[in-house]
């Protein structure tokens, strides 16, 4: 079995390591790396994961998970990357960049994964999609899913799709709970208490969701369901269309996809 090292465990980093020790994963086959030693020392404490530094951490782990902000994954990789060894499996969390950025910092045919999670992997309810880089094998693919299979669903994705899947599912769930927000208003506009607005919607929203992935029907059919003629729904579906919702969606992802490229940009 492979011993794991996340470079750099802040948010999703930490995400990773609770979820594979959620799927059983030794703990003593985890290190977790951190620039703050109190940050250190809470991990430790957590999860009882092993904190080294990074350059200890290349010593003993086979899988190498790089999980910094974009802007911080120059500096860690030119400290670091020409020191990986041969063989080991470098996976990238870090939205926008590319393999072959890391490519750039690590010794010739070093295999490179990218994949891009998102935060319901802290409730097993990930979506992550994983692209090859120029050396990696189907069995690094593999490999990675084995990794991030326990957090939620899984998929293999061109690496030229990476930046739109940022933009959709890594980005996404901010999404769904700025409708959340927003719908709460609009139930407490309508006089309903708070807490009650945010049950109702919450549940609705779980519902939706589940009969989504469950019946495996087009969007329109489950929501022409709910839309009967001259009834509430349509109303409110009108209002959605006056005010441009689908069309400032498809503007609001495509900043997102932008936005991804330009953060490669930087970090080059
Ligand atoms: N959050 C999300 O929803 C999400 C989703 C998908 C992908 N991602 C990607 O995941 C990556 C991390 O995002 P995040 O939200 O988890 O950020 P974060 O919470 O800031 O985590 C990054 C961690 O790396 C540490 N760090 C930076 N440089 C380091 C170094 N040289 N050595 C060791 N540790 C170092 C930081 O330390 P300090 O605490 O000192 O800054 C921080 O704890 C990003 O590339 C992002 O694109 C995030």
């Amino acid at each position: 079995m492979n011993t794991i090292a996340v470079l750099g465990a802040g948010k999703i980093g930490e995400v990773m390591l609770s979820g594979l020790l959620r799927a059983g994963w030794p703990v003593g086959r985890l290190i977790a790396t951190a620039r703050r030693p109190e940050r250190g020392r809470e991990l430790a404490e957590r999860y009882g994961v092993r904190v080294l530094s990074n350059e200890a951490a290349l010593a003993e782990a086979d899988v190498f998970a790089i999980a910094v902000k974009p802007q911080d994954a120059g500096t860690l990789m030119a400290e670091l990357g020409p020191k990986v060894p041969a063989g080991k499996l470098v996976i990238s969390l870090c939205a926008g960049l590319p393999t072959a950025f890391f490519a750039k910092y690590l010794p010739q045919g070093t295999p490179v994964v990218r994949v891009m999670t998102n935060t319901p992997a802290l409730v097993d309810e990930a979506m992550t999609a994983i692209s090859a880089g120029e050396h990696a094998t189907a069995a690094h693919l593999a490999l990675a899913e084995e990794l991030f299979t326990p957090l939620g669903r899984t998929l293999r994705v061109p690496e030229s799709q990476q930046d739109a899947v940022t933009a959709l599912s890594g980005s996404g769930p901010a999404y769904f709970y700025y409708l959340v927000e927003a719908m709460t208003d609009a139930g407490i506009l309508l006089g309903l208490p708070r807490q009650v607005a945010h049950d109702l919607i919450v549940q609705t929203a779980i519902g939706s969701a589940v009969m989504l992935r469950e019946s495996g029907e087009h969007p329109v059919k489950l929501r022409e369901a709910v839309t009967s003629p001259a009834g509430t729904t349509i109303s409110a579906i009108r209002e959605l269309e006056n005010h441009r919702v689908r069309a400032a969606l498809l503007a609001a992802l495509e900043a997102a996809r932008d936005r991804a490229q330009e953060i490669a940009a930087d970090a080059r």
